[in-house]
């Protein structure tokens, strides 16, 4: 959720969404992620080129690294499709 804040557009929408099937999604319609680094985003310390990020507190480079681990440890799914310069949906499967 922080991601989809720092990697949007100042005032466009985030939707959050959770199902009675367990899947959450968080959308946001921000700077998007390139098809080519799309494989990385879950690598420890990975970032895009933070020039192209709308928030002074570009971070680490570790969140999605920690949502993944916590993601198998639980046997859940994650999933991410993300369309550059237009918007970015993950979806974990609870
Ligand atoms: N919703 C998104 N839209 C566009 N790019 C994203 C989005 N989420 C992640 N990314 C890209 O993936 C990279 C890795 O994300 P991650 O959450 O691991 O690190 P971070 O947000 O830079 O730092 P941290 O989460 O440790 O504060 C980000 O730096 C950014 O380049
Ligand atoms: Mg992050």
């Amino acid at each position: 959720m922080h991601n989809a804040i720092k990697f949007s557009h100042p005032n466009s929408e985030i939707v959050v969404k959770l199902t009675n099937k367990g899947t959450l999604t968080i959308k946001d319609t921000g700077i998007g992620i390139s098809k080519s680094e799309l494989p990385h985003i879950f690598e420890r310390f990975y970032k895009v080129d933070s020039s192209r990020t709308f928030d002074i507190d570009t971070g680490s480079g570790l969140g999605l690294a920690i949502v993944k681990k916590t993601v198998d440890k639980n046997g859940w799914k994650i999933k991410v499709k993300s369309e550059k310069d237009k918007e970015t949906q993950f979806i974990i499967q609870f």
